[in-house]
């Protein structure tokens, strides 16, 4: 495919390199478009070593090959990274005084933009209306990710991480319809990854679960609008999505006090999280040693099933149109498919969704792609396309939307 990166001049247009690296690895012919402005934080020749293409900013370069009109009109994708305030100004007014505005306003394809500034120029009036203006127009504008700016503030307005620039870059790719802001205004729980069940202080009964398609969709949710509490279990190192509120829980009972608590008040709880059904009974104050009360055998106690109470909670009137959504990882057995078993555990656990994968044989945990079910209390089933977690999760949020109250 071929995608344009626009680049901004702002300190976070370093890591425009590692994403322009990212989509050539993966096969794509990348034109690199900086402001003459970013090219005083990167030069031109690294754009060009790493994307294998000339570099321009002005529209009287190559002028035979006019390609002010040529590039956007051939892209699949623009990409804008760092997007910077004044940079989106001008382009929400439609300007073309350089190259890169001038390739936006040819773009037919999806246009993505991923913000960087300080969160006094995110906040800013002018620069919330031309956010809007640029969404109104069709552009996929990101959350940015909060935390530690250039200097010692912190706030809103960093930008959000190559991997997950890259990440709803694959999927617009995709699915050019992925990312709308339907979820604007929404409180949305994700629990996500496994849990760990403490044996002793070093030993713990956990799980294969890997948080991705928790993150995914709670990176897809923060994106299309929703305001986001992530509860986190155990997680390989994934980073954490731009914009979202993170918990960080252990154990199966610290996830559903956290789920519980935000619960309150929640649109929606999506319950990817991979919860251990039972925990040790004793948990060993010191390290069990080899030949010093060496135990023969770990007596389990029953883990609470957080799904069911809050599908409880909420016949009991307690979190009234609160919409809710299962897992079920499934493999078939002598007593039934993976489909038999799931249409069951959609009865049993009383939720509106419930989002079914194959597991086994390296499918669903620890990769990057899934696929599976989608059953619905309404007896509705679609079968979810082999694809990214990301493309799984927008079919999730398709699904969750009309449930929402
Ligand atoms: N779940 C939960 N609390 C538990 C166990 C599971 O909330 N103690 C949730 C999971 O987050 C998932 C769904 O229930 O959304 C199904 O999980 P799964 O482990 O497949 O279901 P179980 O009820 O444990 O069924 P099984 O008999 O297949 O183990």
């Amino acid at each position: 495919m071929r995608i344009v990166v626009g680049v901004g001049g702002g300190i976070a247009a370093y890591k425009a390199c590692s994403l322009v690296r990212k989509f050539t690895e993966t096969g794509h012919d990348v034109r690199v478009i900086p402001t003459e402005s970013a090219l005083q934080f990167v030069g031109r020749a690294t754009f060009e070593a790493l994307s294998g293409n000339p570099v321009h900013t002005g529209v009287f370069a190559d002028v035979p090959e006019v390609p002010h009109v040529r590039l956007g009109q051939e892209a699949d994708l623009v990409v804008i990274a760092p997007a910077t305030a004044d940079l989106m100004a001008r382009s929400a007014l439609g300007r073309a005084d350089d190259l890169l505005t001038a390739t936006l306003l040819t773009a037919r394809c999806p246009v993505l933009y991923a913000p960087a500034m300080h969160t006094e120029m995110w906040e800013h009036p002018a620069t919330v209306a031309n956010v809007a203006t640029l969404r109104a127009h069709g552009a996929i504008v990101m959350e940015p990710a909060a935390g530690r700016l250039t200097g010692a503030d912190t706030g809103p307005g960093r930008l959000p991480e190559p991997e997950e620039i890259f990440a709803l870059a694959s999927l617009l790719l995709e699915r050019s319809d992925a990312i709308p802001r339907d979820l604007t205004g929404r409180r949305i729980v994700v629990s996500a990854g496994g849990t760990r069940e403490p044996l002793d202080p070093v030993r713990f009964l956990g799980n294969r679960s890997s948080g991705k398609q928790g993150f995914a969709l709670a990176r897809l949710a923060a994106q299309r609008g929703a305001h986001v509490t992530l509860v986190a279990g155990n997680t390989i190192g994934l980073e954490p999505p731009a914009a979202v509120e993170l918990v960080h829980v252990t154990t199966a009972e610290q996830l559903g006090v956290a789920v519980d608590k935000h619960a309150v008040g929640a649109d929606a709880v999506i319950m990817a999280a991979a919860v251990a059904d039972f925990r040790p009974t004793n948990v060993a104050a010191a390290k069990i040693k080899k030949g010093v009360d060496e135990p023969d055998r770990i007596d389990l106690t029953k883990n609470r099933d957080i799904l069911a109470g809050l599908v409880q909670a909420r016949h009991d009137g307690q979190l009234p149109g609160l919409a809710i959504v299962g897992f079920a990882a499934e493999t078939g057995d002598e007593h039934g498919d993976v489909l038999t078993h799931a249409r069951a555990k959609l009865e049993r656990k009383g939720c509106d969704l419930l989002v079914v994968n194959a597991v086994g044989e390296g499918k669903a945990f620890e990769v990057d792609n899934n696929d599976g079910w989608l059953l619905g209390a309404d007896g509705t089933e679609q079968a979810l396309d082999h694809g990214s977690k990301l493309l799984l999760a927008s079919r999730v949020l398709d699904a969750l939307g009309p449930l929402l109250r």
